[in-house]
């Protein structure tokens, strides 16, 4: 029978402590102008972004996956587009509440364009008019999300939704 005593087991670990040490002393000599190995080139390589540049653009025709697809001007809009929400209470009082908070300001309480910016800035058309009210809702759609020539847009505060029950709140005041 063997008998593994303290001094063997310290000797042992005083071996493995001292090649370890030579090991790392060993990794130190190698010639700093040698190809270093590399660990994970795939990680190494991929393209990264450097200091002062920007991020790659996305392939053309690239679509977030959060992303909308409009039609490309408002008489595509106005053909392509159409209200996806049927008109309730519900649906037009919802509507009114976003007119109030975004569209009151320039076009008036009635959508008549009667506003109290007291013509400081342009005074909008009156949208109850019946050129107005022969468009179709694809066309306030599309007024609503990029805006007009002057008018400012609004896709980025209203969504898809809102602007639809928009619509039929301005349909309730063309009639
Ligand atoms: C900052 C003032 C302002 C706000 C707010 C505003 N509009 Fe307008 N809007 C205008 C002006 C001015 C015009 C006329 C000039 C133009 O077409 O750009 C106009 C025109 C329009 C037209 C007619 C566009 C055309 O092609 O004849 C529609 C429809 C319309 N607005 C809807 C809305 C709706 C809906 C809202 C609320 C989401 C809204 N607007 C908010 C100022 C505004």
């Amino acid at each position: 029978m063997t008998k593994v005593g303290n001094h063997g087991f310290l000797a042992q670990l005083g071996l493995l402590a001292f090649s370890l040490l030579l090991m790392t002393l060993v990794g130190c000599e190698i010639n700093s102008n040698d190809t270093k190995i590399q660990y994970m080139p795939d990680m190494a390589d991929g393209p990264t972004v450097k200091a002062q540049e920007d991020y790659l653009d996305p392939p053309e025709f690239s679509v977030p996956v959060n992303g909308i697809l409009y039609p490309k001007t408002v008489e595509q809009s106005e053909k392509l587009l159409k209200n996806p929400f049927p008109a309730s209470d519900k649906v037009v009082a919802e509507g009114k509440e976003m007119y109030n908070t975004f569209c009151i300001p320039c076009h008036g309480p009635k959508g008549k364009g009667n506003n109290a910016l007291g013509g400081k800035y342009p005074t909008p058309p009156d949208l109850t008019l019946p050129m107005y009210k022969n468009r179709a809702d694809g066309f306030y759609f599309h007024r609503i999300t990029f805006g007009s020539a002057i008018m400012p847009g609004y896709g980025h505060a209203i969504s898809p939704h809102e602007r639809w029950m928009l619509i039929h709140y301005m349909r309730s005041l063309q009639n």
